[in-house]
């Protein structure tokens, strides 16, 4: 019994989170693992802000934390070298960005390829870049929503896409109460990404996303995976 269960822990990907601040997808992430929702390794949250509060909460949950301060490095180049100094110790399969509010450099990212993912909060290639709760509203969108994609030298890249949901906007809606409903999306999209990537039924090569081995045309709904 003990043997298999320490088999069944070698076999866990290693999910390394990179946060900027309130981390609600991390605790999603971390609460999927704790339900049996997600078989992975959480093990460890890299913030590039010191006073993010994302900290304290995976502390609270006895995940390893380290902080890489972006504001103290002299530029993007020397706090992505510390960065990829503490991931290379981390070891990680997946790294998961999560509210991480830095853009990657093209050889960061080329140094993890097809391991990077992330989500966004729109639904992509619609929003690309910040404030996107506004944009949809200000577009007179009938639809918005959430995206998780693989990271590639562009930013928000439509052509990673992974898995979208959806979220209707309603005619009262300001830009809190629906940030507030996309969030919650948010929390049960990046799981069940995570749980597919990780079984690898979700691969990604030379900028496409395959599932079940076949390639993507369009994004996977969630609605249609629940
Ligand atoms: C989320 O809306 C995410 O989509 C975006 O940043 C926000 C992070 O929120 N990239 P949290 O830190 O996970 O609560």
């Amino acid at each position: 019994m003990v043997r298999m269960l320490k088999h069944d822990n070698e076999l866990k990907p290693r999910l390394v989170v990179l946060i900027s601040g309130r981390g609600s997808n991390l605790c999603a992430i971390s609460d999927a693992i704790q339900t049996n929702q997600l078989h992975a390794d959480l093990v460890g949250v890299i913030s590039n802000r010191q006073n993010a509060k994302g900290l304290q909460e995976a502390e609270k949950r006895g995940i390893p934390t380290f902080c890489r301060h972006q504001a103290s490095y002299k530029n993007q180049q020397s706090f992505e070298n510390a960065l990829l100094g503490q991931l290379k110790k981390l070891k990680p399969d997946v790294i998961v960005l999560a509210g991480f509010m830095s853009i990657l450099s093209s050889q960061f990212v080329a140094a993890y390829r097809g391991k990077i993912v992330n989500i966004h909060p729109s639904l992509l290639p619609k929003h690309k870049g910040l404030h996107t709760h506004r944009r949809a509203l200000a577009a007179k969108d009938t639809k918005h929503g959430c995206t998780t994609h693989f990271v590639t030298e562009k930013l928000d890249d439509a052509t990673a896409i992974i898995m979208q949901a959806t979220v209707a906007v309603k005619t009262k809606d300001t830009k809190e109460t629906l940030a507030q409903r996309v969030l919650a999306q948010e929390h049960r999209l990046y799981p069940k990404t995570l749980e597919l990537l990780c079984r690898k039924q979700i691969v990604y090569d030379k900028n496409r996303c395959f599932y079940n081995g076949k390639a993507l045309e369009e994004p996977l709904r969630l609605e249609q995976l629940t």
